[in-house]
């Protein structure tokens, strides 16, 4: 009988234990730290994420921020972590994909991507051919990479952004959700908007748009006064 357990007992791992049912598990639990939880959609939370050392199960580690995912990986690493893929996920046949990662519902992974370990392919998101992403990687809900995109460890591309072709985004930045990355990012932080820019930059820029409008509005302002009085 196949079993698993998932550390990570909240609305992400809900969804992991699901699609692990759907891959055959057919005794599910989790662990969490957080005592105060007993059930995790259909099923038990049995322990504090501790526990996994003494239990023979393959193990999942559904945490949502990288960093945490990371040491969680490291600490269990002597045991069997699962790739997990909901069957209406499109992945091609050579895809490489990492120990411990979970491709949901209505995802597509093209030809010649890779991804690393602990990665986490949200519900139809997208990664175009000869794309490579790093370790711990989280492609959100929708967002898209096209082709011979590269992304390094521990990013997360927010819900809905779109990552042009070719383009390459260093490890530990946040790309905000519905953004469109046109541009190599090689400085680790938030970007967000269209284009995206580092998340500083932006709201500087937006000071000046601020600035810049308010002396546009004074010129037409002075340009309507001088007319009519004309
Ligand atoms: C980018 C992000 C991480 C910033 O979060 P934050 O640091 O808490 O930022 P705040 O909400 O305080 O916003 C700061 C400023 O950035 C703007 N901003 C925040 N997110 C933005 C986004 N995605 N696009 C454009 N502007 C954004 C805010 O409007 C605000 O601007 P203001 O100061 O002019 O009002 C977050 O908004 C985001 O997009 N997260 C991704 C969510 C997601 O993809 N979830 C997927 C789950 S599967």
């Amino acid at each position: 009988m196949k079993k698993l357990t998932i550390i990570g007992a909240s609305g992400h791992g809900k969804v992991v234990a699901d699609i692990a049912s759907l891959n055959g598990y057919e005794e599910i639990e989790f662990l969490d730290d957080d005592r105060s939880i007993s059930l995790c959609g259909l099923y038990p939370v049995v322990g504090t994420c501790m526990k996994a050392s003494e239990i023979e199960n393959d193990i999942f580690i559904a945490i949502g921020n990288a960093n945490h995912r990371k040491k969680l990986f490291r600490m269990n690493r002597d045991k069997y972590l699962p790739i997990l893929v909901h069957p209406d996920a499109v992945v091609a046949k050579d895809a490489k994909i990492g120990a411990g990662t979970v491709i949901m519902a209505g995802a597509v992974l093209n030809p010649g991507i890779k991804t690393g370990e602990g990665c986490i392919i949200n519900t139809c998101a997208s990664v175009d051919h000869d794309s490579s992403i790093g370790n711990y990687v989280h492609v959100a809900v929708g967002a898209h990479l096209c082709g011979t995109v590269t992304v390094g460890d521990e990013t997360w591309i927010g819900a809905g952004s779109i990552v042009s072709n070719n383009v390459s985004i260093c490890g530990g930045c946040t790309i905000g959700a519905g953004a469109v990355v046109i541009k190599d990012i090689k400085e680790k932080g938030t970007h967000i908007g269209v284009p995206a820019r580092m998340m500083n930059e932006l709201q500087k820029l937006r000071g000046g748009g601020i600035l810049l409008d308010s002396f546009i509005y004074k010129v037409l302002t002075l340009y309507r006064q001088f007319h009519t009085a004309a």
